[in-house]
């Protein structure tokens, strides 16, 4: 894996996420939709970057594809100076779980875990011992708020709980980059802030970057810089939260 070796934190300022062109087709023929159109932006490290539109418009995907969990047509994605297309997928799987934390949509938690072993995945696939893994595991969950629930299983917690067990998850290896799509949709106002807060600390780590697709105006004003995307496109890219709100949506 070309590069590894001089990414991933301490590396200071600069780009972390660089989507050149990027376009991505599903499907075949008549029946082909073209979610991503040339896809241009950067994510900076040290930055919460949102990114926001319309219903379909691509969001997903385009995270997806920075993740690496889902191939691309044509275009560049690097991750802190590794280029996504020139690796094989199992180097691209290698490289996700040692640098990258991603929060679905739909929050991917295994059933038949606990809450602990849910989070304990990531350190697990990455060597750490179980017996730390799971302290490790039990600060993530205070630290997202669910102080003595990481006995329970998924089917055991509400919706809301959920999804800060899936956040943990995404945080507690300390990945360079974490993508979370809507992760904060499931939470009241009280607990919605609280992950803000945490996925905020997580942007100012030196050599991190927090991408974060949402809907939810509560938490806009946590974005350092907001990415507008329309139609498989990033339209427009506001330097401050500001900008973006006082535009007409
Ligand atoms: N697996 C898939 N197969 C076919 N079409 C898909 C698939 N995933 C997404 N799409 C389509 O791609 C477009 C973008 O979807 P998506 O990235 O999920 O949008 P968003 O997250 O912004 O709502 C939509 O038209 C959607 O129907
Ligand atoms: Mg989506």
């Amino acid at each position: 894996m070309r590069g590894a070796a001089a990414i991933g934190p301490g590396t200071g300022t600069g780009t972390a996420v660089r989507v050149e062109r990027v376009s991505k087709v599903f499907g075949r023929g008549e029946a082909a939709v073209q979610a991503l159109k040339g896809v241009d932006f950067e994510a900076r490290q040290g930055e919460l970057l949102m990114i926001v539109g319309p219903s379909g418009c691509g969001k997903t995907t385009l995270l997806s594809v920075i993740a690496g969990t889902l191939e691309f047509n044509d275009g560049n994605v690097t991750v802190f100076g590794a280029g996504l297309h020139g690796m094989t997928r199992s180097e691209v799987t290698a490289f996700r779980g040692r640098h990258i934390g991603f929060i679905f949509q739909s929050f991917n938690l295994v059933p038949t875990l606990s809450a602990v072993e849910n989070v304990s995945i990531p350190l697990l696939i990455n060597g750490v011992a179980r017996r730390e893994a799971e302290a490790r595991s039990r600060a993530m969950l205070e630290k997202v708020g669910l102080v003595g629930r990481g006995g329970d299983t998924p089917l055991q917690l509400s919706g809301g709980q959920q999804q800060r067990v899936a956040i943990a998850r995404a945080l507690v290896h300390e990945p360079s980059l974490v993508i979370c799509d809507e992760p904060t949709s499931a939470l009241d106002r009280e607990n919605g802030r609280r992950v803000m807060e945490l996925m905020h600390e997580v942007a100012r780590a030196p050599g991190r970057c927090v991408i974060v697709v949402t809907h939810d105006s509560r938490i806009f004003r946590f974005a350092d810089r907001m990415a507008e995307m329309d139609d498989g496109r990033v339209a427009r890219v506001h330097e401050t939260h500001e900008t973006y709100e006082a535009g007409d949506h």
